[in-house]
């Protein structure tokens, strides 16, 4: 899948719901992480405010706020729509309705944006794009990837995700990726094969359910190490 602006839908959550989703010690916010695919999320930024060091790399770093935020500007009002149609493919409990959760998707990505320019110079946002990563062995503790491996199941093959979560491996100690669904909220046709590839690795792999569901179903999270 060839990466140009157009081909993103920018949607960033917050480091509350990082937190949530990949179940975030003290411990593990105190360690080496690397954001993989965090895109507008606001995590890197909330976590400079709390003295703490994030990196992320996206592909999308190879542009402008300005860049992003038209791009941001062009397509919430279709994903906002879309929540609206979809409402009953979604758990609306965290938020109340398609027009609350907008609202909070823009804090995060305004915080994000707000944050990209200095971040960029201090090599926090770093562009780039899985499978490869310009990182050193174990550079990491905790590789994150949040909505982009097994949600996008349709457009990238078996053999991405195996590549990506293999250098994932490579530059961290531990991996974790959420959620296991794929747009459809069927689970993602790749995760057993790739267990079983993690298991003939020598890594363990473990499913874990977790505090946070809003597509139905996406509940899970994948930790290896
Ligand atoms: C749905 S967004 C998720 C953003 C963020 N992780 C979050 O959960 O709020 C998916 C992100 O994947 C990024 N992306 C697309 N292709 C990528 C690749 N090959 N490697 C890393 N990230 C990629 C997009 O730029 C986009 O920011």
């Amino acid at each position: 899948m060839a990466f140009t602006l157009d081909t993103v839908v920018p949607w960033g959550r917050s480091m509350e719901e990082y937190v949530t989703m990949f179940e975030l010690s003290e411990n593990d916010l105190d360690s080496r992480i690397l954001g993989c695919a965090d895109g507008p999320a606001s995590f890197n930024a909330e976590m400079k405010d709390l003295g703490r060091r994030v990196i992320s790399i996206d592909p999308v770093y190879a542009f402008s706020a300005e860049q992003i935020r038209e791009q941001i500007d062009r397509t919430y009002p279709t994903i906002l729509q879309e929540l609206r149609t979809n409402s009953g493919d979604y758990v609306w409990d965290r938020f109340s309705s398609p027009e609350h959760l907008g609202q909070l998707r823009m804090e995060s990505m305004n915080r994000f944006l707000a944050d990209f320019p200095r971040g960029h110079e201090d090599g926090r946002y770093v562009p780039g794009e899985l499978p490869d990563l310009p990182f050193g062995n174990e550079a990491f503790d905790l590789a994150l990837c949040s909505h982009f491996l097994f949600l996008y199941s349709e457009q990238l093959s078996a053999e991405f995700h195996f590549r990506a979560i293999a250098e994932m491996l490579r530059v961290a100690k531990e991996v974790r990726i959420f959620p296991l669904v794929a747009l459809g909220g069927g689970p993602s046709p790749y995760l057993e094969a790739l267990c079983g590839y993690l298991y003939e690795c020598d890594r363990t792999a473990e499913v874990r359910t977790v505090d946070y569901e809003f597509q139905r179903g996406a509940h899970q999270m994948l930790s290896i190490w």
